[in-house]
């Protein structure tokens, strides 16, 4: 241990010595995720719609990558930055067949994905996905048998999957349920019909969890459902909206609300279940809509209008979606992206920013947004901790300590 980090773990036990007992004579431990599977829809979607349906168009992903990269972002989503602090790859989508690795995980994560089955017609002919979230578990379930064959056949494919221990010691991440809500909407249910089925709805959610903690998934990190009522789309769709002070459409945010409320109670009920799992409820919402309540502050501007549409208030319309064309005055125009998306908040009109998503990432991997108050990097259980040996910066250093307690 380097002297800095003495001083600093000194610190931290003068500051916050006494306030928990997070294993306060580690402030270096971390988990070492060898891995990460992930679920979920278009916000943490990396390439499978792509690969089941269509590629994406520009500008989505040019920020970071240069092209479209099968995020419905113009750059890196919160899934992307999770591995980026994990030291891990991206993830490759399960569905994608080409230039795959998934030795450090996958992502079984679709566009228009639901917790429970479609009601509507599926893409490409309706708007919901056939991977809701029960069939990605079909997917992980299947995953995890054919990769060991692979890797026991040994060849090129084998270091393309991941070790067997793997499993148990990976992380879990979940980002599923906006679309439970919002397809419901779509359909012309009431939001009074929405909140009806919220316990149905979780309780799918539930059962996944369990069953992928019966197949030796143990650390599971799992976020909230988004400010839906801030969302150019619902604002444009719901104009008349009653609208809470910064603008955002309040009986949407309510039934965000309300489906969180229940997420966490599920997510508290499933804890006491399985002692050895360490399950940790992620309030995105809360972190997301600090950008609504004070978006200069965290160097943001227009939050409620999208970067990459089309006309209105909020510069949103159904017939003019991201990268689509449309005809304005006789003349056919791209729908492009606006000069700076890296101090907007919303690039579709569904979707966040990339620059909004390294926002929450940074505020949600402290910890200071979950339940427990766990961050990211201790998201498992403490036995499976690992001292770090690495040299880290001085800021990294300090996280790890906040992180501590
Ligand atoms: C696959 O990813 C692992 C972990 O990131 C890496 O060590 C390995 O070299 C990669 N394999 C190939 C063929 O790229
Ligand atoms: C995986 O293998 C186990 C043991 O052979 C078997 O019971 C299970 O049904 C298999 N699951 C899948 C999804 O193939
Ligand atoms: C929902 O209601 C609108 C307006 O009444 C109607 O145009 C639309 O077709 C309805 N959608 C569905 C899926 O029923
Ligand atoms: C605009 O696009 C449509 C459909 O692709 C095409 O039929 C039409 O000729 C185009 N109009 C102009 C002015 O280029
Ligand atoms: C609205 O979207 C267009 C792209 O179609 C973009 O050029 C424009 O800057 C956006 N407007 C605002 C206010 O962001």
């Amino acid at each position: 241990m380097d002297p800095t980090s003495t001083i600093f773990s000194f610190l931290s036990l003068l500051l916050f010595g006494s306030a928990t007992n997070f294993n306060r004579d580690l402030p270096s431990e971390s988990c070492r995720f060898p891995a990460i599977f992930n679920f979920g829809a278009s916000n943490s979607d990396t390439g499978g719609y792509a690969a089941a349906f269509i590629q994406l168009k520009s500008p989505n992903g040019d920020t970071f990558f240069g092209m479209p990269a099968g995020r419905f972002c113009d750059g890196r989503l919160i899934v992307d930055f999770t591995a980026e602090s994990l030291d891990l790859s991206f993830l490759s989508s399960y569905l994608n067949s080409l230039a795959i690795n998934f030795s450090h995980g996958v992502n079984f994560a679709t566009a228009s994905s639901t917790i429970r089955l479609p009601m509507a017609d599926v893409v490409p002919y309706g708007h919901a996905s056939p991977f809701y979230l029960p069939l990605q578990y079909l997917q992980f379930a299947q995953f995890k048998n054919r990769s060991q064959i692979i890797r026991r056949h040994g060849g090129i494919y084998a270091s393309l999957m991941p070790r067997e221990e793997t499993f148990s010691k990976a992380l879990y991440t979940f980002d599923i349920g906006q679309n439970d809500l919002t397809q419901s909407l779509f359909l012309n249910m009431t939001i009074v019909q929405v909140i009806a089925a919220i316990p149905d709805i979780v309780n799918h959610f539930s059962d996944i969890i369990k069953n992928l903690y019966n197949l030796g998934a143990r650390s599971f990190w799992v976020y909230n459902t988004r400010p839906l009522g801030c969302f150019p789309k619902i604002l444009t769709s719901f104009p008349l909206a009653e609208k809470d002070s910064v603008g955002c459409a309040k009986p949407y945010n309510l039934l965000a609300q309300r489906f969180n409320v229940e997420l966490k109670n599920a997510l508290a009920r499933l804890r006491i279940e399985f002692p050895l799992a360490t399950i940790v409820y992620v309030d995105l919402y809360a972190a997301l809509y600090s950008l609504y309540t004070h978006p200069t502050k965290n160097g943001f501007e227009h939050p409620l209008v999208a970067c990459c549409g089309y006309g209105g208030k909020y510069n949103y319309s159904e017939e003019a979606i991201c990268g689509g064309k449309i005809s304005v005055n006789g003349k056919n125009i791209t729908v492009g992206s606006c000069k700076d998306p890296s101090v907007r908040v919303s690039w579709d009109g569904v979707h966040f920013t990339e620059a909004a998503n390294k926002f929450a990432f940074d505020l949600v991997s402290s910890g200071d947004f979950s339940d427990p108050p766990i961050p990211l990097k201790l998201a498992c259980h403490p036995s499976s901790r690992t001292k770090e040996t690495g040299v880290r910066s001085g800021k990294s250093q300090i996280s790890q300590i906040i992180i501590r307690f």
